[in-house]
């Protein structure tokens, strides 16, 4: 039987609507939640993330602001600027757009946001947070995968998730989320990478399976057992001559042929790319409410 197509686009429209309730209490404490985003330079695919990021803020009625600062811009100028967006009562959550142009420490970029603005989760007191289990402001993907599963009604609790990656952006931080002994979490996780030897014999033992590698296809129909949940990070552009722009966004797994076997799976585009930038808005709002003394 064909697996269910599991829609971020659809899930993140139904998180947006809930977020424009809990904007529109907020405006009524006299709170508008602000985001304040930092782009060095002008790589596309960054303008492209933070274009989404901007229309997602302005949707659910909170205030954003984008600073462009040129790619030339000097370490210590943007250390200033994020520094300035920390006093700034306006903004409750700061992000920072990776990647930063070359010569630029974006570790030393990322740790001087301040903990409690870092709605990227990326600061690593924020990190060490998160593999306590304490509260703080969860990875947007990592964050965004578990939503997903979770309305999708395939809650990782008692389940195997094999994750294949262990970036600091999606792998790691997803894997210390789902070890959690929480709500939502409380899975057994294997972790693989390209030191992993024989791939396919930890895929095959997955109920959930999430490919965030970055390799177009890596992942294919005999790497996945019947019945298993697919979820696809993987955002890569491949050559396509039919396509306006020259090129086409694929995932990590090979869609058409896993769809026959899985239980559910998520498209690129349209899968985990919208939740992300969701559950940075999400983690805006949860920031506001922290301040402001609401619970959301
Ligand atoms: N949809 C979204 O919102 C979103 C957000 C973030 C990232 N992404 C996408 O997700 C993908 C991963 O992103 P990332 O930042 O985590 O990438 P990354 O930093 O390049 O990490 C890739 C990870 O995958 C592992 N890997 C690569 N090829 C492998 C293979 N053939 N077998 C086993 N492991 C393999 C690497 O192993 P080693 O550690 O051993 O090198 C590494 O840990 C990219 O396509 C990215 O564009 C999407």
């Amino acid at each position: 039987m064909a697996a269910v197509i599991i829609s971020g686009k659809d899930l993140s429209a139904q998180i947006r609507e809930e977020l424009k309730g809990r904007v529109a209490r907020l405006k009524e404490k006299g709170v508008t939640p602000g985001l304040g985003v930092v782009l060095v330079g002008e790589d596309p695919a960054s303008v492209s993330y933070v274009t989404a990021k901007a229309k997602g803020s302005e949707e659910i009625g909170m205030f954003e602001q984008t600073i462009n600062l040129p790619a030339s811009t000097a370490e210590a100028e943007i250390l200033a600027t994020v520094d300035r967006l920390n006093r700034d009562p306006k903004f409750n959550g700061i992000l920072v757009q990776l990647p930063l142009p070359k010569g630029v420490s974006a570790d030393k970029v990322i740790a001087f946001i301040s903990p409690e603005k870092d709605v990227d989760g990326f600061h690593p007191i924020n990190v060490g947070r998160l593999l306590r289990g304490e509260p703080c402001p969860l990875p947007c993907t990592p964050y965004g995968v578990v939503e997903m599963l979770t309305r999708a009604g395939h809650s990782p609790e008692g389940k195997h998730v094999v994750v294949c990656g262990r970036s600091n952006i999606v792998g790691k931080p997803l894997a210390a989320l789902l070890i959690q002994k929480k709500k939502g979490a409380n899975a057994t996780v294997t972790v693989c990478h390209t030191g992993t030897k024989d791939l396919r014999s930890f895929t095959l033992q997955a109920d959930i399976l999430v490919a965030a590698m970055g390799a177009p296809k890596a992942i294919t129909a005999d790497m996945v057992r019947e019945g298993c949940v697919v979820i696809d990070v993987g955002v890569n552009r491949v050559p396509d001559p039919a396509a306006a722009k020259g090129f086409r966004l694929v995932g990590d797994c090979d869609f058409e042929a896993i769809k026959e076997k899985a239980a559910a799976i998520t498209p690129v585009p349209g899968g985990v790319g919208p939740m992300t930038v969701t559950m940075l808005l999400k983690n805006t709002v949860e920031a506001a409410e922290r301040l402001a003394g609401i619970s959301g």
